[in-house]
């Protein structure tokens, strides 16, 4: 884990208030793995002395790539960034997704910003030879992550709240439908996509792997800002996290953000 000044390449709205933004910075040794993440200080004053984390959406050699959501003063800060403008960042932090070597099939579900790592994944994944399906779902077709940014070679299946496109309903509906032949699954979305996941029959046996997101004060460790509960005793999402087995976690015990 290092600190790194990062300089702007581009940064785009590509849906309504979800930018992309890349960056060009030293590379992140040791190679960082998809579901790690960095925190980004948001701005200049003491008021940002608190970095936001975010996820590494994309990674190729000194490029990296973060998805985000402007939902606050730190990410509206992070929206306004523009070519050349330099952004100090911590990372890569956290455990990460893991492939298990005789895995061949993977299910990636994704609800909304929640494709923020699983590109990365997806990547990943394809490269090791891995056979990738990805649930995407979105509340309507202009809030989904455009496919034109996906990598080559994923089978793509979406979801849309409003059903303008792909399947109507929420991604954890047509879930227990493509659960038969994955491997393993790896999720990314809010919190009550994890409980109703935790709770299907179809997912019973299955081992997936989530991405749990909570306040951060750290990133490192040291303020036990985000401690959760699990079957394995406390953790701290920064450093035993951000990705947990779907299983271990207590969600009854779990507060939304
Ligand atoms: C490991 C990890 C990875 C993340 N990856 C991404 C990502 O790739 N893309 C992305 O858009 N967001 C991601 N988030 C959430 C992101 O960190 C928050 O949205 C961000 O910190 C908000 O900062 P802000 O200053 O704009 O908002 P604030 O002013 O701090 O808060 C505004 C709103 O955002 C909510 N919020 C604040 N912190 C979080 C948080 N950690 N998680 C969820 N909601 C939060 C608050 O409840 C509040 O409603 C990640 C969070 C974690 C823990
Ligand atoms: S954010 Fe400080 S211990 Fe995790």
């Amino acid at each position: 884990m290092k600190q790194a000044e990062a300089t702007v390449i581009s940064n785009d709205e590509i849906m309504p208030g979800v930018y992309l933004i890349r960056l060009d910075c030293l590379p992140i040794a040791p190679p960082a793995r998809p579901g790690q993440f960095v925190m980004v200080r948001c701005g200049e004053g003491a008021e940002y002395q608190l970095r936001r984390p975010l996820s590494i959406h994309q990674l190729d050699g000194n490029k990296l790539a973060l998805l985000f959501n402007v939902v606050g003063r730190g990410t509206q800060w992070l929206s306004q960034c523009q070519a050349s403008d330099k952004i100090n960042l911590l990372g890569a932090l956290g455990n990460g997704y893991t492939i298990h070597p005789d895995s061949k099939k993977l299910l990636l579900v994704a609800g909304g910003i929640g494709i923020a790592p699983l590109v990365f994944m997806a990547n990943e994944a394809i490269s090791k030879g891995k056979e990738v399906t990805l649930l995407l779902g979105a509340p309507a077709a202009g809030q989904l992550y455009p496919i034109r940014l996906l990598p080559a070679g994923v089978r793509l299946v979406t979801a849309t709240e409003d059903g303008s496109t792909g399947e109507k309903g929420l991604i954890t509906d047509i879930l227990p439908g493509f659960t038969g032949g994955a491997d393993q699954v790896f999720a990314c979305g809010p919190v009550d996509m994890y409980r109703t996941m935790a709770r299907m029959p179809e997912l019973k046996d299955k081992p997936a792997q989530i991405s749990l997101e909570m306040r951060m004060g750290c990133g490192l460790g040291v303020c036990y800002g985000c401690t959760v509960k699990t079957k394995k005793g406390l953790k701290q999402v920064c450093k035993d996290g951000p990705i947990f087995e779907l299983e271990d976690v207590i969600w009854e015990e779990l507060a939304d953000i």
